[in-house]
């Protein structure tokens, strides 16, 4: 066992339950119920497994609902919802299933989703406390839940409370993070003027009858935590100074943890740091409340560093630390830590493609590892019969492909034209605030690396080579090459692709336009600000950013504000000189913006011709990643892992 991280392993006590260590799974919704009823399905189970199996003290589920009948939302996003016996059976799966590898597991339970509803049904007219604009749709309106309807959810909580109880949980987890229970306590969602509105008594009234009907249901020592986000993070929102107040009101009430974040849903990134953010960021915050209160308290948001989670506990400012995207990405993080193999541990690139699919409706996935919402299938086997495989391109999607073919067996040979490993990740990685991508491209190569994968550098393969070859199966992973626009000046001296300004970082003018206002001309941009003294974007579509989840979007558009960047949008290019650039305006107006340097990031082409005339040749051929469509890490990473499995 690991000298190294001696608080992460030391079990803890919440209430009278003892957790075997300090490392939590957070709460991720992975949209993994099944039918109308929004059962839990035996994706969830396996889902599980993998994170108990994987080492983690407890697990606390996605968010889970109470009932809905008084509060049917969200509809799209399917919560699973404990409203009726039939549930506990497939609740039990789960809990003995992660019972069976040493773990806890906390059923998070919601009252309900008020202001937050997404497709209101006019049969049942979504409802918060207070009459208030619907978050989806601002120009919607909620009406006030009555008492009647009040206390049913209340009655309903207990109920659920119970059967979570039945199903096998060690806890119970009460949701006051943005949803319904949040909506009351905080005078920013809740104007009522009754008992259940105005004073902190008054708007805590709502959890205290939730807590009590559950307590009926599970008795004074079953384990309860509770959920609260430190400040909502918006001028109205709640402070921490009263944060702290109900905290010690809630302790008083028979409360046996918190789970604290910065943020609620309508300043999400708190919550959730995105790659252009800092680490830790609800720790400074957190260690107040704890320092306040007598109880254990749970913190997230970007502890994935195994060193930061353990100085966090030895400081004392966590009890114990939540990881939610950490355990997706790698649920042995916690197995690979305690046996001190912390270089094996595949990095989150905090990307938020995990959220917003599953905001979408779609099932949980991963960017940076292909298994993630994929459990329920077979694991990577080792091949029947080896075969010679042949991978042409050493970017992730390459790298994904050959580290698994030749694990399972196969014989591998991997060739890259470059004198590196990573393709596009090398240019993608180079901006400061990139490190978590750094990690996982030191990650993959590594591992790769730690392979019997033959690797040649500086090849560049052709028909010819391969035919020479001969291999049984041939993986092409030629990523793109930038595009150049098809006006004049640009392929001027003034002018630089800006992967190449990223791979090489040369000197630049002291004024910048950059052509494109995509992720990569946005990033590039930010990596200028200390050497040009302004850096203009201009972009043909109406906004920037606009294939960028609206999770990170926001983040980096921070960063460019801090940077100094300025952005027009609606212009398409027209010219470059020595001078700067050229564009039409939307009412077809000409516009000069000067630049002694400009750069262009007006999007990528795929390489493809050489699987077309592979596949023309007859070889078995599998295209990967960019090479097919220029895409994201995730489609590479993904496509490799399904065609590595079944070589
Ligand atoms: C600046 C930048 C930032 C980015 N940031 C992000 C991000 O934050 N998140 C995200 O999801 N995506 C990001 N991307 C996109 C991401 O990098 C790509 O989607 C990903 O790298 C595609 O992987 P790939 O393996 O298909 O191709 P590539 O990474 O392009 O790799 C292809 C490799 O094939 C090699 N090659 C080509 N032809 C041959 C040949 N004939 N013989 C041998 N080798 C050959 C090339 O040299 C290259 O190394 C970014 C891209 C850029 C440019
Ligand atoms: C895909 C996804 C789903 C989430 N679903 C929930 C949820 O159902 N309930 C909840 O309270 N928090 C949810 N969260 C927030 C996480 O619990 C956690 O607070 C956040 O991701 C920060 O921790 P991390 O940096 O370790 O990922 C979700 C996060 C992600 C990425
Ligand atoms: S999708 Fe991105 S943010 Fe989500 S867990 Fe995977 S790497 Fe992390």
């Amino acid at each position: 066992m690991n000298t190294k991280y001696i608080k992460l392993f030391e079990p803890g006590k919440i209430g009278n339950l003892i957790v075997k260590n300090r490392i939590v799974q957070s709460p991720m919704h992975s949209k993994n119920c099944e039918g109308f009823e929004m059962r839990y399905s035996h994706w969830y189970t396996e889902y599980f497994r993998e994170r108990a199996k994987g080492g983690v003290g407890l697990i606390i589920t996605g968010h889970v609902k109470a009932e809905k009948t008084i509060d049917p939302y969200p509809i799209n996003s399917t919560f699973p919802c404990i409203d009726s016996d039939l549930a506990i059976r497939d609740f039990n799966e789960v809990t003995e299933t992660v019972h069976l590898y040493g773990a806890k597991i906390a059923l998070q339970l919601s009252a309900g989703t008020g202001r937050l509803a997404d497709i209101p049904q006019a049969s049942r007219w979504p409802a918060a406390p207070s009459t208030q604009p619907l978050f989806f749709h601002k120009n919607l309106v909620c009406r006030e839940l009555t008492r009647g309807e009040i206390n049913g959810l209340v009655q309903a909580y207990g109920y659920a409370a119970g059967r979570a109880k039945r199903a096998g949980f060690d806890a119970l987890y009460i949701h006051a993070h943005s949803y319904l229970i949040d909506q009351f306590l905080s005078t920013c969602w809740n104007q009522r003027e009754d008992e259940y509105g105005g004073s902190l008594d008054n708007r805590m009234r709502f959890f205290c009858e939730c807590l009590q009907s559950a307590r009926n249901s599970l008795g004074n020592d079953f384990p309860i935590i509770v959920g609260i986000g430190l400040e909502h993070g918006f001028e109205g929102g709640r402070k921490l100074e009263e944060t702290i107040e109900i905290a010690k009101r809630m302790q008083n009430l028979g409360v046996n943890a918190f789970h604290l974040r910065e943020g609620c849903y309508d300043v999400n990134p708190p919550t959730m740091p995105t790659s252009y953010m800092e680490d830790a960021i609800s720790v400074p915050n957190a260690a107040k409340v704890r320092a306040n209160i007598g109880i254990p308290v749970i913190v997230d948001g970007a502890l994935g560093s195994p060193d930061l989670a353990e100085k966090c506990l030895v400081e004392k400012k966590v009890d114990f630390v939540g990881l939610a995207r950490p355990l997706l990405v790698d649920p042995e993080w916690p197995k690979k830590v305690r046996e001190g193999r912390t270089e094996e541990i595949r990095p989150c690139i905090r990307c938020m493609e995990c959220l917003h699919r599953v905001s979408m409706g779609k099932f949980i996935g991963c960017s940076v590892n292909g298994r993630v919402g994929r459990e329920r299938e077979a694991p990577v086997a080792h091949a029947t019969s080896p075969r010679k495989v042949l991978v042409i391109g050493g970017g992730p999607g390459g790298m994904e492909v050959a580290r698994i073919a030749a694990r399972r067996g196969h014989r591998v040979t991997l060739i890259e034209k470059n004198q590196r490993l990573g393709g596009n990740l090398l240019e993608a990685c180079a901006p400061k605030f990139k490190k978590q991508l750094l990690l996982f491209r030191q990650w993959l190569e590594r591992d790769v690396r730690s392979t019997e994968t033959e690797i040649i550098l500086g090849k560049e393969v052709d028909n010819t080579f391969v035919n020479k070859m001969n291999p049984d199966v041939v993986i092409v992973g030629t990523g793109t090459h930038p595009c150049t626009p098809d006006v004049p000046g640009a392929l001027g001296k003034n002018v630089i692709q800006a992967v190449d300004y990223l791979r090489e970082q040369p000197d630049v003018g002291a004024k910048v336009v950059i052509v494109g206002g995509g992720m990569v001309g946005c990033e590039t941009a930010v990596c200028l600000a200390d050497k040009a003294e302004s850096i203009t974007i201009i972009e043909m579509l109406p906004e920037i950013l606009m294939t960028m989840t609206v999770y990170t979007k926001y983040t980096l558009m921070e960063l460019m504000d801090k940077a100094n960047v300025k952005w027009e949008t609606g212009l398409k290019l027209l010219e470059i000189n020595g001078k700067g650039v050229t564009a039409l305006g939307p009412n077809g107006d000409k516009r000069f913006f000067p630049a002694d340097t400009v750069i262009l990031s007006t999007g990528f082409s795929p390489n493809d011709q050489l699987y077309k005339s592979l596949e023309k040749e007859g070889y078995e051929v599998y295209a990967v990643g960019d090479c097919q469509g220029t895409g994201k890490i995730f489609n590479a990473i993904s496509v490799g892992y399904s065609i590595a499995k079944e070589l």
